[in-house]
């Protein structure tokens, strides 16, 4: 765990907890991906349980002459049938690459800050690096090395990945060495009901009821609901069926897995559960009251369920950590408890009224003091005589009596339970205390689930250091719960908002410092306990039971913790390979089967230029278009993952070797350090290339015949300024953000807005970049709710540090003498702009 900085006089240390006892294989870095090797590209998806062979079934409707292929023999098991159902599917293996480290926190800094300027009574205190050690080592560490990826571990570091939850998923099997690894994994789907619900097309709105022009263009988004939803309910199944058998590769024996679904295609998903997970591992099914119900035309909606499942259900049990609830007078676990004792050894029911106003110490139920096999006999209570089979033998049954534990229930006599015996309920199926977000964090996803559902599941299922995924992670909830509690987490979602939502929440969110067994989170957590008072200990004279309360671990009130460091990461790659069959023609054409799209490259070429002649499949310029004025060599970037530096490199290479000197790059997202390799390639004289953004409505729209200048746009960067400020003796730098490119859908037209005009979510600065990985060492956004920290700094913090500033704080020119800027708009569109300095 990272040491935490003491602040004596200046109120809490702050803490953040890091894994750096657990090793990871080292993941490529931007830009670094094709020195992987080039074989191992498509794996063969098994979705098969072993015992499954293939049949043919069905018919399409009229005019379609294919039949519908179930590879499934029902003989075995009741399983689903659905059209398109198969057991195998090929899937390309693309690598992960690391795009940016998160080594500060935001909230860390404001707080560091803070107390600098309590401390020397000055406004002027310089930016505060109070995790400075991750930073070091990132920024020391051996270059040669750094590209060596996969060839020695490093200390593990919880993971954000934009990317098709499915790629992604294959990708951590295959190359990040995860296999068995993951201890839980909280999957919340689209509920494959309704398309426009799941998407959120603005950051920090917590709505999805834009107008209808403004939904969800980006295009991992796009094709996700493609794949989702091309032929209904079918597609949905088919979606879902794949991603739960790479969650069950990826599961540890003992782990588990909950599914967040609605009523409408519950019994489904609980059916091809059974089927991928086998339906000795169903563990349970939860109802859970949600915040916000849904009138219905008979029953109104008031929850949703999770469907839960072990990889394998023996060790899963073994591994299960039961929770409990507080008992609250007349509720769930608690409805016994509604008598008081009276002096003269009877006891009275009270009526609702009195419930409420009596103390819980005095609140008392009764319970038998018999059971049949006993040897019976006669006990005097109270001057009256009964007679039983009394399970304590007379001497401890007077125990009893003078310990005020017997009562008279009409002519029996009864055992006194006391509801402060154990104050606690154990957590059942029904979850009706969840329809309040947790530790008030605000709405800010439209589909975001209460973060004590989440919390919940994880403190049932996993302990502290152990692993928790997320495929569909949204707006980080199980992120910032799993970090909450202390276990390593890797979301995934495929929408730049979700992603660029939940790295805001981690950055700015407060967590407890809970105190450590070890020192280190993977050595567990101390937890309150509850002593637990029982009839049969009492009888054996023992003392009570202590009880640890597993989801409540104890707070260090000297400290308060920050998120712990994180990387961001995307799909890497550039291939022709990995596009094959990932881009979609028109989905009603095909019935059954993924739709495919013969020729991406060709089509986005000839979508940017008409003439565009295409070159054969082996080096990176794709196409060449050519006039009498001009020969222009045109290079596609993947629609996985971004261009990076290299490909640009490469492209313009091969370019030169035919002899074309202008060259452009198109792409649907780009790498930090393109800008850049542009200009460096431009330096060196002869060549001009040209960056060129691929619109994402350009696939929205089915490819069908838009006009070229509409789909394709230059890259934009952010418009920053750099200058220099005095800071004391000292000569530091400021950079202020001035603008920031904007892509308007209605009109089309790429615009720069003015960096105060609401377009920009939030922006980041690395002070020394490496031309590889963005390391955050400052970043400026909103919060969405002023976190109240003023008691535990023990010093004021100005208003202003909470609401998203343009001018960083001044910094010193460091070894790589260049900075990074990336900045996010409203619609989670990244840009970067890299200035050497
Ligand atoms: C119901 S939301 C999850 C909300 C989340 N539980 C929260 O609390 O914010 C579903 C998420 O799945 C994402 N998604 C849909 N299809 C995906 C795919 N194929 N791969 C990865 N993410 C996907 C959507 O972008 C959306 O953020």
């Amino acid at each position: 765990m990272a040491k935490p900085k003491k602040h004596k006089k200046s109120g809490k240390k702050v803490t953040r907890y890091t894994y750096d006892d657990i090793k990871e294989p080292r993941t490529p870095e931007t830009g670094h991906t094709s020195l992987l090797p080039a074989e191992e590209q498509v794996v063969t998806l098994p979705m098969d349980n072993g015992w499954s062979k293939a049949i043919k079934v069905g018919k399409l409707p009229e005019g379609e002459e294919r039949t519908v292929i179930v590879d499934m023999d029902p003989a075995a098991d009741p399983v689903l049938f659905w059209a398109g159902k198969r057991n195998r599917r090929e899937v390309p293996v693309l690598p992960l690459q690391r795009n940016e480290i998160v080594s500060e926190s935001r909230i860390a800094q404001i707080i560091e800050r803070a107390r600098r300027a309590a401390e020397e009574k000055s406004g002027a205190a310089r930016q505060g690096h109070l995790f400075a050690d991750l930073e070091k080592t990132l920024r020391e560490s051996d270059r040669s090395k750094r590209v060596e990826f996969y060839t020695h571990e490093e200390g593990w570091k919880n993971k954000l990945i934009c990317g098709d939850s499915l790629q992604v998923m294959e990708s951590l099997l295959h190359y990040e060495n995860q296999r068995g690894r993951v201890q839980m994994i909280y999957l919340d789907p689209p509920y494959g009901i309704d398309y426009n619900s799941n998407f959120q097309k603005l950051i920090g709105t917590g709505r999805n009821d834009d107008d209808d022009s403004d939904r969800a263009d980006d295009v991992l988004t796009i094709k996700a609901f493609r794949d989702t939803w091309s032929l209904g309910v079918h597609s949905y199944l088919s979606y879902l069926r794949e991603r739960l058998y790479l969650c069950r590769d990826l599961l540890s024996e003992s782990g588990g897995i909950f599914l967040q679904i609605s009523e409408a295609n519950l019994h489904l998903c609980r059916s091809m559960m059974d089927e991928v997970f086998g339906y000795s591992n169903f563990a349970a099914q939860i109802l859970f009251r949600k915040s916000g119900g849904l009138t219905a035309a008979t029953l109104n909606r008031v929850g949703d369920y999770l469907v839960w499942y072990f990889k394998d259900a023996e060790q899963g049990r073994s591994a299960y950590r039961q929770l409990f609830r507080r008992k609250v007078p007349g509720d769930e676990g608690a409805t016994q408890y509604r008598y008081v004792l009276l002096t003269d050894g009877t006891i009275r029911e009270l009526s609702d009224e009195e419930l409420a106003r009596c103390a819980e110490n005095e609140l008392v139920a009764h319970d038998n003091v018999t059971s049949q096999g006993n040897p019976v006999y006669e006990f005097r209570f109270r001057g009256r005589l009964f007679k039983g089979p009394f399970k304590p033998p007379p001497e401890r049954l007077q125990a009893l009596a003078e310990m005020g534990r017997l009562c008279v229930v009409g002519n029996t006599l009864r055992y006194v339970r006391r509801l402060t015996d154990f104050p606690w309920f154990e957590v059942n199926q029904l979850w009706e205390d969840t329809g309040v977000s947790g530790f008030g964090r605000p709405k800010v996803y439209a589909v975001q689930t209460s973060d004590l559902v989440v919390e919940r599941c994880i403190s049932m299922t996993t302990r502290p250091g152990e692993l928790v995924l997320d495929p569909t992670i949204g707006s980080g909830t199980t992120a910032l719960a799993a970090e909450r509690l202390g276990r390593r987490w890797i979301g995934i979602d495929s929408s730049r908002v979700a992603i660029n939502t939940a790295r805001w929440e981690l950055l700015r969110t407060l967590f407890p410092h809970y105190r450590l067994r070890n020192g280190r989170p993977t050595g567990d957590f101390e937890y309150e306990a509850s002593p637990r008072i029982r009839m049969s200990g009492l009888i054996d004279g023992k003392e009570p039971e202590r009880v640890e309360l597993f989801d409540r671990p104890v707070p260090d009130q000297s400290a308060i913790r920050v998120c712990g460091p994180f990387e961001v990461m995307s799909l890497g790659r550039y291939s022709v390979e990995d596009w094959k069959g990932y881009v979609v023609g028109e989905p009603a054409i095909t019935y059954g089967e993924p739709a495919k799209l013969e020729n991406y490259i060709e089509v986005i070429c000839r979508l940017y230029r008409k003439d565009a002649a295409i070159q054969g499949a082996t080096g990176l310029v794709h196409a060449v278009a050519e006039t009498e004025k001009d020969r222009i060599a045109i290079s596609v970037g993947p629609l996985l993952g971004r261009v990076t530096g290299k490909q640009i490199n490469d492209a313009v290479q091969d370019a030169l070797a035919s002899g074309i000197l202008e060259v452009h790059v198109l792409g649907w997202a780009f790498e930090a350090n393109v800008g850049e390799v542009k200009s460096q390639l431009e330096k060196r004289g002869r060549v001009k290339v040209e960056l060129i953004m691929i619109r994402p409505d350009t696939l929205a729209e089915g490819l069908k015949a838009t006009q070229p200048e509409m789909l394709f746009s230059p890259l934009a960067l952010p418009d920053i300024e750099v200058a220099a400020v005095k800071d004391g003796k000292e000569k530091h730098l400021r950079v202020t953000l001035k603008g920031v490119a904007l892509f308007d859908r209605k009109r089309r037209t790429t615009e720069y807005k003015a960096a105060d005009s609401g377009y920009v979510s939030a922006w980041y600065l690395d002070e020394d970049y490496d031309g590889d990985c963005f390391v955050d060492c400052q970043m400026f956004f909103d919060f969405k709710k002023t976190p109240n920290i003023k008691a535990a700094l023990k010093a004021e913090v100005d208003p202003e540090e909470f609401t998203l500033k343009l001018d960083s704080q001044p910094f010193s020119v460091r070894g790589y003498k260049r900075i990074a800027v990336k900045v996010v708009d409203v619609y989670g569109n990244e840009s970067t702009i890299v200035r050497d300095i």
